[in-house]
């Protein structure tokens, strides 16, 4: 198979790619990747073979190879690439709109015109909203996102829904829960608890700490993707969640316990502006159509994370200090770093 990926220079979609050519040794990979801040050529060091990254932007249209060259002879997009962070969403919302819901524009028109057989849309749980204190989500609940991130990606949702109703391109949306694992950008809890413990930093948790999020190992996630390309149904959306759900105070301190810092490290910090409080899935549907279960329990997922983070402290010094430069000097950076490796 060839696959066009895109975003796969950030956390799930590099993992995704390292799962996939460790899983299917003569596939191709072709990985369309902008290199924001969050993406990192670090990521993918250790790939040998049938991987390609064309560093450009999803929603340029003039950039020369253009979209419809790289589609060509695809059998599936798998479009992971987003401003992923809820809290940027909030500080500041455009690129979230630019990206998310036109560059998903973009990339749906394109496979419509070249009849892609198969694209992945990589939606989120939140773009359910919140829970309160019981209840899941289904993929039949309403979409009722809360902050700018959940509502571009409902946005995208949506529109990769309306490809598939008005013009037939097979698309296929995962809802996942909340992923950890190894090469997650620091600003996200998992990682920016286990290294700001690791250095010992403060450990800033917003409110009390009450909301609760399901984890899910990233390497279940590529496993579900893969399902997903093997059975899943065109039109069709899946759930996709590990059913371990805990509030961020018990996962930051099992963090600490896990690495044997002191309760003293955390603050409690002022809230995130419509924080939501539960998020919880139903995946029967995934665990049915899709014949996929998560394998990785959490206690065993975060220490083996929290492992990789203390042996991998010159990755989190690239991912900390990553500047955001602008997409010009970004790409001829990337580019002629990237060169050595082909
Ligand atoms: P990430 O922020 O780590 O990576 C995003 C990648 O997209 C980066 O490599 C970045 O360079 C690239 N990108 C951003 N804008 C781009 C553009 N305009 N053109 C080309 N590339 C661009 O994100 P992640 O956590 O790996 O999330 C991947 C996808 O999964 C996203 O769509 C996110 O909404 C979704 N998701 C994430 C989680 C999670 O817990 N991380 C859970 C559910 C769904
Ligand atoms: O649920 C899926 C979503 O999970 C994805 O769609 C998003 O891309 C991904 O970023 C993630 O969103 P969250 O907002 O849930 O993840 P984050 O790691 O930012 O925060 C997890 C919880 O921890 C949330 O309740 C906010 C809290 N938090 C986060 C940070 C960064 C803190 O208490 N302190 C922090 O410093």
């Amino acid at each position: 198979m060839k696959l066009l990926v895109t975003g796969g220079a950030g956390f799930i979609g590099s993992n995704f790619i390292r799962y996939w050519l460790r899983t299917h040794r003569t596939d191709c990979i072709c990985n369309v990747d902008k290199l924001t801040y969050a993406g990192n050529l670090k990521n993918l060091d250790d790939l040998t073979h049938g991987h390609e990254l064309v560093c450009r932007d999803i929603c340029d249209e003039s950039c020369d190879p253009t979209l419809e060259d790289l589609m060509e002879g695809v059998d599936a997009v798998i479009h992971f690439a987003a401003e992923s962070h809820v809290d940027r969403s909030i500080d500041s919302s455009a690129e979230f709109i630019r990206t998310n819901v036109m560059g998903t524009q973009r990339l749906l028109e394109v496979a419509r015109r070249k009849r892609v057989a198969r694209f992945v849309h990589i939606s989120t749980d939140e773009v359910y909203g919140a829970l309160g204190p019981t209840g899941e989500f289904t993929e039949q609940t309403p979409l009722d996102p809360n902050s700018p991130y959940a509502a571009s990606k409902a946005g995208a949702d949506m529109l990769a829904r309306s490809y598939f109703r008005t013009h037939g391109l097979p698309v296929i949306v995962t809802r996942a829960c909340n992923n950890y694992g190894p090469y997650q950008h620091p600003e996200k809890l998992i990682p920016l608890m286990t290294t700001n413990a690791l250095e010992g930093l403060p450990l800033p948790v917003y409110g009390k700490g009450e909301q609760v999020r399901e984890w899910l190992h990233v390497e279940d996630n590529c496993r579900a993707i893969e399902a997903v390309l093997a059975r899943g149904v065109p039109g069709e959306v899946y759930n996709i969640g590990s059913g371990e759900r805990h509030n961020n105070i018990t996962i930051v301190k099992t963090i600490l316990r896990l690495l044997d810092r002191p309760s003293s490290l955390i603050r409690f910090v002022e809230d995130r502006l419509a924080h939501d409080f539960r998020y919880a899935l139903d995946c029967s549907k995934a665990r049915r159509e899709l014949q996929w279960e998560p394998q990785i329990r959490l206690e065993e997922g975060l220490q083996m994370t929290v492992t990789w983070y203390q042996a991998n402290r010159a990755w989190v010094e690239s991912a900390k200090n990553r500047p955001f430069k602008d997409y010009y000097s970004q790409m001829y950076e990337s580019r002629a770093g990237y060169a050595g490796k082909q």
